[in-house]
């Protein structure tokens, strides 16, 4: 099952931002953080946040039995990861990703 919550601008009728919550079948009382994002052009506003936060209590009032969200980020996204120290989310690990650029 995936919850996704979207803000739409109303002038244009266009959808700017979503974000995206996964419930594994198999584990029922985790959810999963997925994507969030702002158009390029609407970010800066708190976008970010309110579609969580929105998203989030969906999450709440439709999946009560779920007791841990769980999310990664980049270190570097430093606007994704204020959103999530805001909303209380607590580092539990840390990776090392490598990557080979094909490009020549
Ligand atoms: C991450 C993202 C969703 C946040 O969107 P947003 O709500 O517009 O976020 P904001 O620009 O309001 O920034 C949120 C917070 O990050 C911080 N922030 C913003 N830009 C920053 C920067 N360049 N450096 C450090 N902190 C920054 C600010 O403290 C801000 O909090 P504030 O409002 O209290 O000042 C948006 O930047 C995005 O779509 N990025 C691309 C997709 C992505 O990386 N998604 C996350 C992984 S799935």
């Amino acid at each position: 099952v995936r919850l996704v919550a979207v803000a739409e601008h109303i002038e244009s009728g266009r959808l700017v931002a979503f974000s995206e919550l996964a419930l594994p079948r198999d584990h029922p009382i985790e959810a999963w953080q997925w994507a969030t994002l702002v158009l390029r052009e609407h970010r800066g506003h708190r976008l970010g946040l309110a579609v969580k936060l929105a998203n989030l209590d969906y999450l709440a009032a439709t999946a009560p039995a779920v007791k841990l969200v769980i999310t990664g980020n980049a270190q570097e996204n430093a606007p994704m990861i204020a959103v999530n120290e805001l909303l209380g989310f607590e580092v539990v690990a840390t990776e090392t990703f490598w990557q080979k650029s094909l490009a020549t």
